[in-house]
């Protein structure tokens, strides 16, 4: 386990209020945990511009009926198997799918796959929810 150092932090009382308020409805226990939290997603954000390897989740609902959308996203995703862990496909009505896309790789690849994803005709909504392997945090 890593060595645990104690800081001060100066700021502006309103400000603290206001942070107070927003860690009570967030259901932190303490500020420390909070601020490890907004520590741990800031460096994930950088890891996303300059890291090496990341990992997210890609969703995507769509009309299955929209003529060769769903041959197409495939086509997709085959062309980047090698960054896709796993996939999984609801069908959540009679028209719409919703699919959830794994992927580990260089960020600008993950982002190039969200994006020729989410910009067929027919996709509906399409989100890149960013994350990490973990690697490099504590
Ligand atoms: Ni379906």
């Amino acid at each position: 386990m890593s060595e645990v150092v104690r800081f001060g932090v100066s700021l502006e009382k309103e400000l603290l209020d206001k942070f107070d308020r927003l860690i009570k409805e967030k259901k932190y226990s303490n500020r420390s945990e909070a601020i490890r939290d907004l520590i741990r997603e800031n460096l994930v954000k950088r890891e996303w511009v300059d890291g090496k390897e990341v990992a997210g989740a890609i969703t995507l609902v769509f009309d299955h009926h929209k003529r060769d959308l769903v041959n197409i996203l495939t086509d997709i995703q085959h062309d980047f198997y090698r960054i896709i862990i796993s996939s999984q496909h609801i069908h959540l009505d009679h028209s719409n799918c919703l699919e959830i896309i794994v992927v580990r790789g260089k960020p600008t690849e993950v982002r190039g796959l969200a994006n020729k994803l989410k910009s067929n005709r027919g996709v509906k909504y399409g989100a890149l929810s960013i994350a990490t392997t973990g690697k490099e945090l504590v």
